[in-house]
């Protein structure tokens, strides 16, 4: 579990970021291309004053030919199309990029192991997805080219200023320090607050995800209430957040333009005296001042853009730290032996959610080919763990699980989930339609529509898809939520039956569905079970009864094993626990 809050504590660095943008195979000479063509733009612009000086002195018809006035024209023009191809370019760069990163991380996403997932609000991870990567992104695409553009802009606008005169350009270099100092704190303040709005943008989407999910337990239990507050308490965060990010803003603008207009002054002021003494012309004086707004915005931009860099970090940062998450552990793709699936064993086998917290302890069971065997215990005993770590979804602590004698450490995860079918307890619907979830996970080609039919047939689904308007077509909603319980169930056997698979896990729901859907449900098991090896976690007593092996899980330990028969005789806690089973299903068939 350490591993998993890992990438709060290691901070980021440049290099990290750079080794991340080397992982996007992103195209340099597109890049370079784009910031050259962005060079133009900003060269334009760095012309205009110019040509305001010598408009303001030497204004006079001879020297405005046409020819002139075209080439102006030509040269703005030129310059905007430029611009504008830059633009497009750095944003293919910008998109590759975030489509990279975002490849890169789903596919993290779906091989990291299920402790991860435990462990983090879901929520939180499509953040890293969506947000985080688009923080990059934008970084890449739009900070970073304005700052090399700025960074013309202002060597450009210097080097013409000393030539048009030196000492007035001294003066208004005062504004440098000045500036830097204004900038440099502010700048570093903000990137702290927008890392830390950063991480409380990705907890509030996690939150608030989470509760739109649970909608319905809200509306049950009159949540709202508690819910509004502890939205409120998010939202609230957000703000001040958002709010410290605003006052940084609001001061850093007026010190500019304080900080510009006390240079604007000076050159004012200055210039004002030298153009009344003759050394100076008005042009050049007009030309200063557009100078300077050439210098002074740029510089604001890098504020923001070491605000960016330091957003990047982060974001940087949390998907690194997700990238060097290791996946759930595979033994590859080759196959060791041919294995055919048919035994099952748990050879000593302990296993705990957590560190020092067994759940499962020396637990040793064997299902032999086509047999039927149940667990059966008190909620909680860890019944559900046992086929959980049957489809490695953890890994045990110790001893060996063995499918036909081979540990399924080494078997390809891949093989094994295949042969491998898992009814849960809720059968697990995604959104889609009926057949989307009854198909899912099989490739196109390893069914036929006649097999989609006799699983649906097999399953008696039939009976209550046939009634919708849209057949197997329909759609059910997020989570099946369209659908009825016993409905979903028949989905989920459907499901294992289109699947075939050789070992056949079976997590009865306790819900006790009403006498005729139970029918159903119970047929459609019967019918699937046949054939295929068999381990159900059993909460009705006829399934207990048709058990060949029944294993008693009581608080994580194994304290009985046999048929109904000799536990009836030997196991008080069993005879106890069926007995109510039985008041139970007598009440149900009545
Ligand atoms: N993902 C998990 N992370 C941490 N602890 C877990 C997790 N899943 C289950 N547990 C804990 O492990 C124990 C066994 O749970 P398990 O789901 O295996 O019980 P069960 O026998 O299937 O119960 P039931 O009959 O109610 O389904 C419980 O104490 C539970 O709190
Ligand atoms: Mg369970």
């Amino acid at each position: 579990m350490g591993n998993i809050k890992e990438n709060k504590t290691s901070a980021a660095t440049f290099r990290d970021f750079m080794s991340l943008l080397e992982r996007t195979r992103v195209n340099k000479g597109l890049f370079i291309t784009g910031i050259i063509l962005s060079f133009f733009g900003t060269a334009g612009s760095l012309i205009v004053p110019l040509l305001t000086q010598s408009f303001i002195d030497g204004f006079n018809t001879e020297m405005f030919t046409a020819g002139l006035a075209a080439a102006i024209i030509g040269l703005f023009l030129v310059s905007a199309v430029l611009d504008g191809i830059s633009y497009y370019v750095l944003a293919k760069v910008g998109q590759t990029i975030i489509r990279r990163l975002r490849e890169m991380v789903w596919d993290k996403f779906l091989k990291l192991p299920v402790k991860y997932y435990d462990a983090t609000k879901s929520g939180e991870s499509v953040s890293r997805l969506v947000n985080d990567t688009a923080i990059i992104k934008n970084l890449i695409t739009s900070h970073f080219p304005q700052v090399i553009t700025g960074t013309l802009s202002i060597v450009g606008a210097v080097i013409i200023l000393f030539i048009l005169d030196w000492r007035m350009s001294l003066i208004m270099f005062i504004s440098v320090p000045l500036s830097l100092f204004v900038i440099l704190p502010l700048g570093r303040r903000m990137g702290r607050i927008s890392k830390q709005l950063q991480d409380e943008t990705a907890t509030f989407t996690g939150t608030s995800q989470e509760t739109l999910g649970e909608i319905r337990l809200m509306k049950s239990f009159n949540g709202e209430a508690y819910e509004r507050k502890s939205g409120r308490r998010g939202i609230q965060t957000l703000y001040r957040y958002g709010m410290k990010e605003a006052f940084i803003n609001a001061l850093l603008s007026p010190i500019m333009s304080t900080v510009m207009m006390f240079v604007i002054i000076l050159i004012i002021a200055y210039g004002g005296l030298r153009v009344a003494d003759g050394t100076m012309t008005i042009g050049t004086m007009v030309a200063f001042l557009l100078y300077l707004f050439q210098i002074i915005m740029p510089m604001t931009m890098f504020a923001m853009f070491f605000t960016e860099l330091n957003k990047a970090l982060g974001a940087t940062e949390r998907i690194i730290g997700i990238l060097k998450m290791a996946d759930e552990p595979d033994a590859g793709t080759a196959k060791k032996q041919e294995i055919t699936f048919n035994s099952i064993a748990f050879d000593d086998v302990s296993f705990g959610y957590t560190e020092g917290a067994p759940v499962l302890e020396n637990i040793s069971f064997r299902a032999e080919p086509d047999q039927k065997v149940a667990f059966v215990g008190p909620s909680g005993s860890g019944k559900s763990t046992i086929f959980s770590l049957i489809e490695r979804y953890y890994e045990i602590d110790e001893g060996r699980i063995l499918i036909d004698g081979e540990d399924i450490r080494n078997i390809p995860v891949y093989e094994l989930r295949k042969n491998i079918g898992y009814v849960a307890q809720e059968s697990a619907i995604v959104s889609g339609t009926i057949r989307e979830n009854i198909t899912y996970g099989l490739r196109e080609g390893e069914y036929s529509e006649e097999d989609i039919e006799r699983a649906v047939q097999s399953s008696y689904a039939s009976e209550f898809i046939g009634e919708l308007e849209d057949g197997i077509d329909t759609e059910v909603g997020e989570r099946g939520i369209k659908l009825s319980g016993g409905q979903r169930q028949r989905i989920g056997i459907a499901r294992a039956f289109l699947k075939d698979p050789e070992i056949l896990m079976l997590d009865e729901a306790t819900a006790s569905l009403d006498s005729r859907s139970e029918r159903f449900v119970q047929e459609a098991l019967d019918e699937l079970m046949k054939g295929r090896t068999v381990l159900v976690i059993a909460h009705r007593l006829s399934t207990i009864i048709n058990s060949d092996n029944i294993f008693f899980i009581e608080n994580g330990h194994l304290t009985g094993s046999g048929t109904h028969t000799e536990l009836m005789r030997m196991h008080a806690m069993y005879k106890t626990f069926t007995d109510q089973q039985f008041t139970r299903d007598q009440g149900l068939r009545t």
